[in-house]
């Protein structure tokens, strides 16, 4: 099962001139032929690429305790936040229940998960409300092992468990994925003897998700890990085609990028599915992480916006139409649903309601991607199609190495460095200042000469 680019739409043909003309893209093949090349160079620094095919043994091992977890947890926290939660929260809501936590125990097949991704001390709090820590696992997940948001959510849960359970038994209830020596949380999971994960080294966070990092959560929720994998190495397969033209990632990324120097500085990602409405979050941040940068007095990138078809029809579309030319949309289909819902008849006597009845949601769905995207073609903007054949293990691995890799090309074809993120690691450096970090205190004096100005 493929998922599939249709791009037609993209092009002047059909969107008119402010599409990319063939010209345009047969131009950029040179420099596209080059990404190959550098990304099959820097195979020892982008690691993550090879994580569909080297991770046997570590998948076994996070099957075991995914297990282990599955038998005795009703809860499975996951403290996180960016590349090491994003994965997870988009992968368990592609894949399993929409509803699940709200599904009771019989019908659920796994703990109910809660990603914690943010510090709002009210939503801290209201966790507490909902999980019994007596039947709850929690997941620690920082690459880093330093970050703030995440480290004050240890601290919480560890105060919470010791306070309970006695330290001798947080290695029964927290599990940490993190770097094998770097950072803060590998000293404190080694003094506990807590079960840990490791990042790879060269698997950067928001590239993270086929490894520990989503992996386990995705395990422990019953996900079929090495099917997501299996597809992940499908489409890194494909992707090094050296045809560009069968390259779908490569393609992705020269039109996006030519679409960016046409003034697309605006990258719409729409999926049709209440399924992969979070694949859209963890696209933003890929995208605008990985290729907002500035070099040599340049700056690059594109904003990423997330909307959910058919919702944002009702919201956004109106701009996507008769606004100006500064975006593109891709627009994820789903080919089959899995439910097809009828729409019943209630009304026959009313020929401007009935005419839905005997249809399915499933191709009312359909209808409106098809009309939003003719919209917005005809009103001249660029867009796109992916069509995943179903929202599976396997597809959701493809669309991920497809997301990847486009990001990687982009960042090749943009010459800009796609792999780190400096205006992150300041704002968290400031961070560490006003709360009083020790070596610090530089910053917070750079803070403190910042002139302000206030209303109300
Ligand atoms: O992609 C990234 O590198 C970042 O978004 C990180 O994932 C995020 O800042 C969290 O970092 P860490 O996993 O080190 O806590």
């Amino acid at each position: 099962m493929r998922i599939s680019i249709d791009y037609t739409n993209m092009l002047a043909p059909a969107c008119g001139p402010h599409g990319v003309t063939e010209e345009e893209l047969r131009a950029e093949f040179g420099r596209g032929s080059e990404a190959i090349r550098t990304l099959r160079a820097k195979r020892d620094q982008i690691r993550w690429r090879d994580l569909p095919y080297n991770q046997d043994e570590i998948v076994e091992k996070i099957l075991a305790a995914a297990n282990d977890v599955r038998e005795r947890a009703e809860s499975f926290v996951v403290l996180g936040i960016g590349g090491s939660a994003l994965g997870p929260i988009a992968v368990q809501q592609a894949l399993n229940h929409p509803r699940w936590n709200e599904l009771p125990k019989a019908k659920r097949n796994g703990p109910r998960l809660y990603v914690e991704d943010n510090v709002d001390p009210e939503r801290m709090a209201a966790l507490f409300d909902v999980i019994d820590p007596e039947t709850t696992v929690f997941n620690v997940i920082t690459k880093s092992g330093s970050t703030s948001e995440t480290m004050a959510q240890l601290l919480t849960v560890m105060r919470t468990l010791i306070d309970l359970y006695g330290e001798e038994h947080l290695k029964d209830r927290l599990i940490a994925t993190t770097d094998r020596e770097k950072g803060n949380l590998i000293g404190i999971a080694k003094k506990y003897g807590l079960t840990t994960f490791y990042v790879p080294e060269g698997v950067g966070g928001r590239f993270s998700e086929m490894c520990p990092v989503g992996l386990l959560p995705a395990a422990v929720c019953g996900i079929d890990i090495k099917e997501m994998l299996k597809g992940a190495a499908q489409m890194d397969a494909l992707c090094d085609n050296d045809n560009i033209e069968e390259n779908p990632a490569l393609m992705y990324a020269l039109l996006e990028t030519i679409a960016m120097k046409k003034g697309a500085n605006v990258g719409v990602l729409m999926p049709y599915a209440d399924s992969l409405k979070y694949f859209a979050d963890w696209y933003a941040q890929l995208w605008a992480e990985s290729l907002g940068k500035k070099k040599d007095g340049l700056r690059f990138g594109q904003t990423p916006v997330k909307a959910l078809g058919v919702t944002d029809q009702h919201s956004q579309v109106q701009l996507y139409t008769d606004g100006p030319f500064d975006k593109t949309v891709t627009f994820l289909g789903v080919e089959k649903y899995r439910t097809e819902f009828m729409i019943p008849h209630a009304v026959d006597e009313n020929p401007n309601v009935a005419f839905l009845s005997g249809h399915t949601f499933n191709e009312l769905i359909s209808a409106e991607r098809k009309a939003t995207a003719h919209a917005v073609t005809v009103s001249g903007h660029m867009n796109k199609t992916i069509l995943l054949p179903e929202v599976n293990a396997n597809t959701i691995g493809q669309l991920m190495m497809l997301f990847e890799l486009a990001t990687a090309y982009a960042g090749e074809l943009l010459g800009i460095n796609a792999y780190d993120q400096p205006g992150v690691e300041e704002g968290k450096n400031m961070t560490y200042a006003l709360l009083g970090k020790k070596g610090y205190e530089a910053k917070l004096e750079e803070m403190k000469d910042s002139a302000e100005r206030k209303l109300v």
